[in-house]
């Protein structure tokens, strides 16, 4: 029975990571098990019940035979909201036409032009269905993106458009200032950092319009010493910091991040030993890492076995963006993740549940299945989690459950 308010589910196993810090190889949080038949119960969208199948007192779950339940994904990397793809710079790419060098009239510029072209509810038209494709795929938490804006009021109308997505969205929403991702047309670099800490932030925190601050340092982009400026003025108004570091090269962005206390370093395809036993080390920064970016551009795998080993709190996600990865699906991510970056099953469940959860700040909520958290769950078929990674393309979220919801599935 699932009418919403009250509700239970049961299956032949379920699995879950537990806690509400960041789950890392060989350290003493509990490792996600696996367990026999098992049932989750929740009232009013919180759970209130996790055991075995026969112990739930006084009422009949439903029975999913075959399956297994899982808390649902939490996707702590996206670029949404953006208007209009990009699939003939994927071709071009194919060509040997590589992704520095289609940034300008392509690339983040590109995308950038779409935006300010498109009002606003062609944005939010564009949007509705890949967040819907994401309740369906399992994803109960998404994290929304500016970038796309590249002036002050560009920024902060993004940002808007994120907010109002957020209020449609079934899922919860945590949005990111990706205050620096290009420099702005006819601006100097310094002139835009100095306009994101004097305008751009503090604007849009008086707005509620920000729950952190992110800035991409590449060579195309932005440098350690912006990232550091942008920092101070992040912590001055009470704003977490992301980093998307050694994506396309190394810069020792990765350590800087740590350094600063940073939620999270992401992609890091390139990230140096340093920055691996400086995240393996961190307590307050997770290694977000995006297998189907890397997949998609053919780019240099990071060292994610070196990651886990040195201890680095890791969580996947999809990084969806018209450029460098147009995938909406979690399952896909965890399955390029095993293949690719050779994580287990349960290392990439973490990695896609609890871990990112504490990216965004929802630990203590999302993210793991125990009473008294938000009733967000999947019920995925097969009767392990290791068959979400084992059959890439295929969509294995039968339900998904958001605050006891049903939301999506197939
Ligand atoms: O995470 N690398 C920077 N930003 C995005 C891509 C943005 C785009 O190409 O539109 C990323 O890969
Ligand atoms: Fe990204």
């Amino acid at each position: 029975m699932t009418d919403g308010a009250r509700g239970a589910v049961a299956a032949p196993n379920l699995v879950t990571a537990t806690g509400t810090e960041p789950v890392r190889v060989g350290d003493a949080v509990p490792w996600p098990v696996e367990r026999g038949p098992a049932a989750v119960a929740w009232e009013d969208g919180m759970i209130t019940y996790v055991g075995p199948a026969d112990g739930l007192p006084g009422v009949e779950p439903e029975w999913f035979e075959g399956c297994t339940i899982a808390p649902g994904f939490v996707d702590c990397h996206t670029h949404l909201p953006f208007v209009g793809w990009r699939a003939d710079e994927f071709e071009s790419r194919l060509s040997g036409v590589s992704y520095r060098d289609l940034h300008g009239e392509g690339g983040i510029y590109r995308s950038a032009r779409m935006l300010a072209a498109a009002d606003d509810e062609e944005v939010l038209a564009f949007c509705r269905p890949l967040v819907r494709e994401m309740a369906d795929l399992g994803t109960t938490a998404i994290e929304l993106k500016t970038g796309y804006g590249l002036s002050v009021e560009g920024e902060l109308r993004q940002a808007r458009l994120a907010r109002r997505l957020a209020e449609e969205a079934p899922q919860t929403c945590s949005l990111t200032l990706l205050a620096c991702h290009a420099v702005p047309r006819g601006m100097e670099r310094a002139d835009w950092v100095r306009a994101v800490r004097e305008e751009l932030i503090p604007a849009a925190a008086a707005e509620g319009l920000a729950d952190a601050v992110d800035v991409y340092v590449e060579d195309i982009a932005f440098t350690l010493e912006d990232l550091r400026a942008v920092a101070e003025s992040a912590v001055a108004h009470g704003l977490p910091l992301r980093c998307h570091a050694d994506q396309l090269g190394p810069s020792a962005a990765a350590e800087a991040a740590v350094a600063l206390g940073a939620r999270s370093a992401d992609h890091l395809n390139h990230v140096s030993p340093e920055g691996v036993e400086a995240l393996g080390g961190a307590t307050e920064t997770v290694a977000v890492l995006l297998p189907t970016s890397t997949l998609f551009l053919g780019s240099t795998p990071p060292d994610a076995r070196g990651l886990l080993a040195a201890g680095a709190g890791v969580a996947i996600a999809t990084d969806l963006n018209p450029g460098t990865s147009p995938v909406a699906s979690m399952p896909e991510a965890i399955a390029v993740a095993c293949a690719l970056y050779r994580m287990t099953p349960l290392e990439a469940l973490a990695a896609a549940t609890l871990n990112p959860a504490w990216v965004l700040g929802l630990a203590g909520t999302h993210g793991t299945l125990a009473v008294g958290r938000r009733a967000d769950l999947v019920v995925l078929e097969g009767d392990a989690f290791r068959m979400v990674p084992y059959r890439p393309g295929h969509d294995p979220v039968l339900h998904t459950f958001v605050g006891g919801r049903r939301v999506g599935g197939r």
